[in-house]
C-alpha cells in the first residue's frame, strides 16, 4: 500500500517522464528543422523511451492500489541555438530527472515500503545509462565543432550497434 505522500510523488513523477517525452520530441522537431535526420531519430526513440517510463510507473501504481492523478505538462523550450546547447539541455534535464528518482527512493525507505523501493531501482539504473549516453553525445557534438555532417554520421553508426540491445539500457557510447 503506498502511502499518501509516496502516491503523490510518484503521480507527479509520472506527469516529469511524460514532460521528459514532449521536451524530447520538440528537441527532435528542432534537430529536424536544422536537417540532422540521425540526430531528430535519436531524439524520438528517446521520447518513446520516455512516455515507457511514464507508462511503467502508472501500471505500478495501479497494482500497488494508488490512484492515478495526472498533472499538467508545460510547454517545453522550442528555440535552441546549436545542436551542442540541445544536448548539453538533455545531459543537465537527465540530471535533475536523478535528483527526483533519488527522492522518491528515500520517501519509500523512509515509508519502510520495500515494493515500491525494489520497483525504484530499475528507475535508478535506467538513469546511470541515460545519464552516460547524454554525456557522451555531449563530447561528440563538443568533438564535432561545425561538422555537423561528420557528428550525425558518427551517431548512425551507434544508433546501427545499439539497435538490437535498445531496450535493454544501450549505452550511446557503448
Ligand atoms: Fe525517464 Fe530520461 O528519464
Amino acid at each position: 500500500m503506498l502511502s499518501a505522500s509516496m502516491n503523490e510523488k510518484l503521480n507527479a513523477q509520472i506527469t516529469r517522464e511524460f514532460y521528459s517525452s514532449y521536451l524530447y520530441r520538440q528537441m527532435a522537431s528542432c534537430l529536424d528543422q536544422m536537417g540532422l535526420s540521425v540526430l531528430e531519430q535519436f531524439f524520438l526513440d528517446q521520447a518513446d523511451e520516455e512516455r515507457m517510463h511514464a507508462v511503467k510507473l502508472i501500471d505500478y501504481v495501479q497494482k500497488a492500489g494508488g490512484k492515478l492523478a495526472l498533472g499538467a505538462i508545460e510547454a517545453p523550450p522550442a528555440e535552441y541555438e546549436s545542436v551542442l546547447a540541445i544536448c548539453e539541455a538533455t545531459l543537465a534535464h537527465e540530471r535533475q530527472v536523478t535528483k527526483h528518482i533519488h527522492a522518491l527512493v528515500a520517501q519509500a525507505e523512509e515509508d519502510k515500503d520495500y515494493s515500491t523501493r525494489s520497483y525504484l531501482q530499475w528507475y535508478i539504473d535506467e538513469q546511470v545509462e541515460e545519464e552516460a549516453s547524454f554525456a557522451d553525445l555531449v563530447q561528440l557534438a563538443k568533438l564535432a565543432g561545425s561538422d555537423l555532417l561528420a557528428l550525425e554520421d558518427r551517431v548512425e553508426k551507434i544508433l546501427a550497434k545499439r539497435a538490437p540491445a535498445l531496450g535493454e539500457g544501450a549505452q550511446l557510447g557503448g
